[in-house]
């Protein structure tokens, strides 16, 4: 019979009553009263914390994970840099797998912090590496003694932890939300957090933005360059969102996206916070009625996007350019 470690477990324990509550921060907005709740300030830098820390949290009770336990798992960045804060508090191992479209920084952070980091260089599937970094995470568990793969793509736990934690976070901090845009790659996050502002809060707008390229909902596949949002899988989390609308952002427009976000409210976000902010321009463009109440999570901040989205060489020579910002002005 497989136990919980009892030590590791109150690490887990101690782990939650010390985690942030993230802000929400109040923006300015011709239409809508606008609310970003600021998932960059995390200790692992994303809205990923969440995700990661309930998956984790649930392997231990479960007694999947143990002290000698090396978790093993596929990321665009993120969600490797949650588990690496994680793994490293819980003092448990880790092998992040990552891909060639991984800013800088964070591979930086990663090859920082832990002995073996993973980066496949191909093939690239239908718009992305997904498949080969899932392929190479396959051989590693096989490879290793004591291995544990999330599975950040389909492990329901995930969606759980942004029921528990930001979604419970949001509810009640903004009660009288109508509507909330959500960028999507795993679906975990709209997953959890569109169950809970409709369990507590009943009528909420639930927009899903997705980018061009992704096939989520069930647009064609293309490369994409920008890593945060999009799959290049339809991730079967999806099928447990409450989704009212969508909306599908160019990689040209994340980038006007999170430029004006900066511009107009001085926030340094990453990309997928650029495209859902495009996305809420574009939504309520020409809103002639009330006010709706518009939160959306700013997923990370763009230090790590220096030398991408706000790098005007890679920008140009990506032509991913000149996208007319629609400001909703
Ligand atoms: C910055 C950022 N935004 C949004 C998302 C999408 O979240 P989810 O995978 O829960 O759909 C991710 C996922 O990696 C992300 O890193």
């Amino acid at each position: 019979m497989v136990m919980t470690d009892a030590v590791l477990w109150e690490r887990v324990e101690a782990t939650r009553r010390e985690m942030p509550r993230t802000d929400l921060v109040r923006l300015a907005h011709p239409h809508v009263e606008l609310h970003a709740k600021m998932e960059s300030a995390n200790p692992g830098g994303s809205a990923k914390d969440r995700a990661a820390y309930w998956i984790l949290r649930e392997a231990v009770r479960r007694g999947e994970i143990t002290r000698r336990t090396t978790v093993v798992e596929s990321s665009s960045g993120n969600f490797a840099l949650a588990l690496s804060w994680l793994c490293a508090r819980l003092g448990i191992r880790l092998i992040p797998v990552i891909d060639p479209n991984v800013n800088a920084a964070t591979e930086r952070t990663l090859r920082a912090t832990w002995n073996r980091v993973e980066k496949v260089e191909g093939p690239v599937d239908a718009g992305g590496f997904l498949l080969a970094r899932l392929d190479r995470v396959a051989e590693l568990v096989k490879e290793l003694d004591d291995a544990y793969w999330p599975d950040q793509y389909s492990n329901a736990d995930g969606m759980r932890g942004h029921y528990e934690l930001t979604g419970a976070e949001l509810v009640a901090a903004l009660p009288t939300l109508t509507h909330l845009f959500v960028g999507i790659s795993t679906g975990a996050t709209i997953a959890g957090l569109s169950q809970r502002v409709t369990h507590d809060l009943g009528d909420v707008t639930v927009i899903a933005v997705d980018v061009a390229g992704s096939v989520i909902l069930g647009g064609p596949p293309s490369r994409r360059w920008i890593p945060g949002i999009g799959s290049s899988i339809r991730p079967p989390l999806i099928d447990r969102a409450v989704i009212t609308d969508s909306v599908i952002v160019s990689e040209r427009e994340e980038v006007a996206g999170c430029h004006d976000l900066l511009r107009d409210h001085g926030l340094l976000a990453g990309g997928s916070t650029g495209c859902v902010y495009a996305a809420i321009n574009r939504y309520f463009d020409g809103w002639r009625g009330p006010p709706p109440v518009v939160a959306f999570l700013c997923a990370d901040a763009g230090q790590a996007y220096r030398d991408t989205v706000y790098d005007p060489a890679w920008v140009s020579a990506h032509h991913l350019g000149s996208a007319a910002s629609v400001k909703g002005a």
